[in-house]
C-alpha cells in the first residue's frame, strides 16, 4: 500500500505521522512545495520509527510528483490554512488554483487513487476535485464532517464527563462556522439519547461550541488547528486500506439524496476499499432538513465563486 500526503504543514505531517504509527502503508511519500520541507518532515518522522515500532518507509519530496506514482490513496491538505477572525471561505481564491494543480499532477502519476480532501474551504475544494478530475465520484472524499463530529463528540464528553468512545454522534451539512449541522436529537450515549442529559441551554451551547470548534481553536494558536484535522484524515485513510466500511459523515458527491444534487456535501457515508461506498439515508426532521438545504445554498453560492476564478 502506497499513500501519499500533500502538503507537509501541520495538518499534513500530523495525517502522515498517524499513518505512520498506525502502519498503513509500506509507504508513505509527504510532498511539499517548500524546498527541503517535506524531506526534513520525513526523516524527522523516519527517526521515530525505531522508537515507536512502526514499519512504514516514509519519504519526502520537494513538488516532485514521480516519487507519488502509484499511490493508492492521497491526502490533500496544500493551501493556505486560517488565520484568526478568518472564515474557511475566505481561503478559496489562493487555495482553489493550489488544489486544481495538486489534483492534475496526482492524476499524471496516480491514476487509480483514491483521494480525500481536506483543503478549505473543504465542500468547495471537494467539488473542484470532482469536477476537475472528472474521476468516479465515489474516489472523491472531502474529510469535514469527520473533524466536525469528533469536534461534537468532544463537546458532548465534556458536559456529560463521559468517554468521547461511548458517543455516537455527527455532525452534517457544510464544513463551516455558520454551515455545519450537530444532529443533537440522533446523538446517543451508548444508544441512550443524548437530550434525556441535557437541558435545552446546554444543547444550545454544545451545538454552538462545536459549530465554531475550528474558529476557537485558529483563535488560540494563531493558526487552524492540526491534531484533530490530520487524525480524522487518517481514520479516513485507515478505513480505506483496511476495507473497514466504517461510517463517517463526509463530504462527497449528492445527486438527488438528502434532496440535493450537484453538490459535495457532508453526509453519513460508508467508507471501504472502494472510497465512498454508499451514502446511508438518515431521516432527518423537517427543521434538520430545513438547515440542511441553508447549508447546501451556502456551499453552492461558493462553488459559483469557482466560476469566477
Ligand atoms: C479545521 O476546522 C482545518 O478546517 C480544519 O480545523
Amino acid at each position: 500500500m502506497k499513500i501519499t500526503v500533500v502538503g507537509a504543514g501541520a495538518v499534513g505531517a500530523t495525517c502522515a505521522d498517524n499513518i505512520a504509527r498506525k502502519e498503513l502503508a509500506s509507504e508513505l511519500v509527504l510532498l511539499d512545495i517548500k524546498e527541503g520541507f517535506a524531506e526534513g518532515k520525513a526523516q524527522d518522522m523516519m527517526q521515530t520509527a525505531a522508537l515507536l515500532g512502526f514499519d512504514t518507509r516514509i519519504s519526502g519530496s520537494t513538488n516532485d510528483y514521480t516519487k507519488t506514482a502509484n499511490s493508492d490513496v492521497v491526502v490533500i491538505t496544500s493551501g493556505l490554512p486560517r488565520k484568526p477572525g478568518m472564515t474557511r471561505e475566505e481561503l478559496i481564491g489562493t487555495n482553489a488554483g493550489i488544489v486544481k494543480g495538486v489534483c492534475e499532477n496526482i492524476l499524471k502519476h496516480s491514476p487509480n487513487a483514491i483521494i480525500i480532501v481536506i483543503s478549505n474551504p473543504m465542500d468547495t475544494m471537494t467539488y473542484l476535485a470532482l469536477q476537475s478530475t472528472g474521476l468516479p465520484k465515489n474516489r472523491i472524499i472531502g474529510m469535514g464532517g469527520t473533524l466536525d463530529s469528533a469536534r461534537f463528540k468532544y463537546q458532548l464528553s465534556t458536559t456529560l464527563d463521559c468517554s468521547p468512545a461511548d458517543l455516537n454522534a455527527l455532525v452534517v451539512g457544510g464544513h463551516g462556522d455558520t454551515t455545519m449541522i450537530p444532529l443533537i436529537k440522533h446523538a446517543t450515549w451508548n444508544s441512550i439519547p443524548v437530550t434525556k442529559f441535557l437541558s435545552d441551554e446546554q444543547q444550545e451551547k454544545i451545538i454552538a461550541d462545536t459549530m465554531v470548534g475550528g474558529a476557537t481553536l485558529t483563535k488560540l494558536l494563531g493558526t487552524s488547528a492540526w491534531y484533530a484535522p490530520g487524525a480524522a484524515g487518517a481514520a479516513l485513510v485507515e478505513s480505506i486500506v483496511r476495507d473497514e466500511k466504517k461510517l463517517f459523515t463526509c463530504c462527497v458527491s449528492l445527486n438527488g439524496e438528502y434532496g440535493q444534487s450537484d453538490i459535495c456535501l457532508g453526509v453519513p457515508v460508508v467508507i471501504g476499499k472502494n472510497g465512498w461506498e454508499k451514502i446511508v439515508d438518515m431521516e432527518l426532521s423537517a427543521d434538520e432538513q430545513a438547515a440542511f438545504n441553508k447549508s447546501a445554498d451556502a456551499v453552492r453560492s461558493m462553488n459559483d465563486v469557482l466560476k469566477t476564478l
